[in-house]
Parts: C-alpha cells; sequence; structure tokens
C-alpha cells in the first residue's frame, strides 16, 4: 500500500539557474495539507520561478520537490490532475462569458462532472456568468480565474499574485475567495508581494529575496521572533512633547500634517516612562494607541527593501 504523503508540497534544496543566472539558491520549505501557505518575496525574488516547478512547469535544476509525495519531474501527469493553477497575470478569453469560459475549461481538463454554476456561486459571480470576460472588472477576473482552477476539483491550489493590482475592495473580495477554499479543505499555495494579505490569510509563511530564503514560520512567529519592538503612535500631540521625548533619548517621527507622532521602544516600561514625563513637562495629547510590528516591519527589518512601492505599513512608521 502507497503511505499517504504527510505533507502537501516537499521542496528541498532546491536550485534554478537560468543559463548562468542563479533565480532560486537552495530553498528548502513543507507545505502542510489543508494549510494557506504564501510565499512571499519582492519583484524578481523567484516565487514565479519556485511555484512552476511545483506545478511541473519548469524543471528544477537540482533539488527535490514533491507534491503529495510525488516527484515534480517524474510524476508530471498525475501531479497535474491534483493541482489547480492561476497564473500570474491570468486571462481569459474576452468575448465568452463567464458561464462558457467555465464550460471550455471543464472540457479541456476532460471534467466531465463538473458543478459549473457551483464554482461560479463559490466565486461570488452567479450575476456575472451571463457576461463577457472582457466586461469584469479587474477582481472578478481575477475570481473566475481561480474558479477555473478549481474544475478539476484539486487537492492543492496555486494562486500567483491573486491580487496584484486591485483595489482593496477587490482585494478583499479574492481573500474571502481564498478564505472559502481553506474552509473546503483544499491547500492554497499563495504567492504576494503583499504583507498584510500574508498576516491576514496565510498559516505559514516563507520570505524569499533574491533566490533565497529568509524567513520562515507563522505570521505570529515571524512578528514575536523578529520584532523585538513596539510603537507608540500619540495623536494630537503638542510640539514640546515631541521635544521632551526626544531629550529621554528616543528618536520620535513627526508628521506635522496630523500632529501624529511615532515612537519605537523595547518594552513596555518605556511607554509608561514616556508618558509620565509628557505629563510631568505639561504638554498634552489627544489619544494613543501601541501596536507591535506588522510583518512588512518584519520584511523591511530582515531585508532593509520593501516589497513593494508605498507598502510599507503607516505613514511614518519606524
Ligand atoms: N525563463 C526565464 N529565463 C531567464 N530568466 C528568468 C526566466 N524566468 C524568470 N527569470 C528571472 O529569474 C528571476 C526570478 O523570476 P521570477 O519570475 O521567478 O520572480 P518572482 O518572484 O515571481 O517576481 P515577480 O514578483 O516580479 O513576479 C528574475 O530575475 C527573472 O527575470
Ligand atoms: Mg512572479
Amino acid at each position: 500500500m502507497i503511505k499517504e504523503a504527510e505533507f502537501a508540497i516537499e521542496v528541498e534544496l532546491l536550485t534554478k539557474r537560468y543559463g548562468k543566472y542563479l533565480a532560486v539558491n537552495n530553498i528548502s520549505f513543507k507545505v502542510r495539507k489543508g494549510e494557506v501557505f504564501a510565499l512571499l518575496g519582492p519583484n524578481g525574488a523567484g516565487k514565479t520561478t519556485t511555484v512552476e516547478i511545483i506545478e511541473t512547469i519548469r524543471r528544477p535544476t537540482s533539488g527535490q520537490v514533491r507534491l503529495l509525495g510525488m516527484d515534480v519531474t517524474r510524476k508530471k501527469h498525475a501531479i497535474v490532475s491534483c493541482i489547480g493553477v492561476l497564473p500570474q497575470g491570468f486571462s481569459s478569453f474576452d468575448r465568452i462569458t463567464v458561464r462558457e469560459t467555465m464550460q471550455y475549461y471543464s472540457r479541456l481538463f476532460g471534467s466531465r462532472h463538473v458543478d459549473i454554476d457551483g464554482l461560479i456561486a463559490l466565486v461570488n459571480l452567479t450575476d456575472k456568468a451571463k457576461e463577457q470576460y472582457a466586461t469584469l472588472s479587474g477582481g472578478l477576473k481575477q475570481r473566475l480565474g481561480i474558479a477555473i482552477a478549481l474544475v478539476n476539483d484539486p487537492e492543492v491550489v496555486f494562486l500567483d499574485e491573486p491580487t496584484t493590482g486591485l483595489d482593496p475592495r477587490a482585494r478583499r473580495e479574492v481573500w474571502d475567495v481564498i478564505l472559502g477554499l481553506k474552509k473546503k479543505g483544499k491547500t492554497v499555495f499563495l504567492t504576494t508581494h503583499y504583507m498584510e494579505e500574508a498576516e491576514l490569510l496565510a498559516d505559514t509563511v516563507t520570505i524569499i529575496s533574491k533566490g533565497a530564503t529568509i524567513a520562515m514560520g507563522s505570521p505570529d512567529q515571524l512578528i514575536e521572533n523578529n520584532a523585538d519592538y513596539l510603537v507608540l503612535t500619540l495623536q494630537s500631540v503638542e510640539a514640546r512633547a515631541l521635544e521632551i521625548i526626544a531629550r529621554m533619548g528616543f528618536r520620535p517621527d513627526q508628521n506635522t500634517n496630523d500632529q501624529t507622532i511615532l515612537v519605537r521602544v523595547a518594552h513596555t516600561d518605556d511607554i509608561r516612562k514616556i508618558l509620565n514625563a509628557i505629563q510631568d513637562g505639561g504638554a498634552s495629547f489627544l489619544s494613543m494607541d501601541v501596536r507591535k510590528p506588522n510583518l512588512e516591519h518584519v520584511f523591511l527589518k530582515l531585508t532593509g527593501e520593501a516589497l513593494h512601492q508605498g507598502a510599507a505599513g503607516e505613514k511614518g512608521a519606524p
């Protein structure tokens, strides 16, 4: 009897070269069955290369990659029938409807008993079923792409940057669909530039940069292990308060537009000291909050590089 694989995906010391260029450099990770796994990294980090090797589309230069226990270089047919793929920059036929698109892809996959209307409903496109692809917004197109990835009822679903370029609302709607897949027991392999997306959706995160792994774990673990500071935000602060905090040896960041200051502190004790000093100095502020850093901050700390433009967390954050 064949032993059932414990992990959906196992990647061991994977390397990929394009000629002399080293795109993926000895990376290893495992994806548990039923989890949402996010591979994070800036442009050119090697995400698509890695994903497409697991999908059997590209060949590894070296290393071992298994999907549901099967070697990706030797069991391509068996693997393809167990996976669903939303490629990066997905596009479909402009002038055919959502329903016709689903019917076509079902035939293409040789899947006979596909519940097309069920899949269309799963991605919340029922009222768009008769609309042509070209007329859909970016978010709806991506949701159709996810429905296509599900026509063969795959155990593992790959979504390569499913929300890049979408507005915040469309992005949230795609997130809901992804959470629905997890609820159905699918393993979801996600690549993204967006830290908040990974923080919200992923059970496990692997961050890669320039082809190499730089951090791995649950979002909470990554924050816990790498973020050894707190961010104190004070709103509507008097100018005097800023001087008081600076005199204490902290380096507050000031946003003059909304009279907000942010202070990076090591301990909750520092927060108490700052608040006392402001009060003793006769200065005031309207409100405050204290936050742990988010994954974006962790990424910046680890790499010194922003994942994508304009995404470095809150304005003026450390
Ligand atoms: N077929 C190819 N031939 C040569 N170089 C390639 C090929 N595919 C990718 N590359 C290069 O390998 C590196 C990694 O590319 P890859 O597409 O895997 O990155 P990525 O993390 O998916 O980036 P993005 O966030 O832009 O999608 C890049 O420098 C890219 O230009
Ligand atoms: Mg890519």
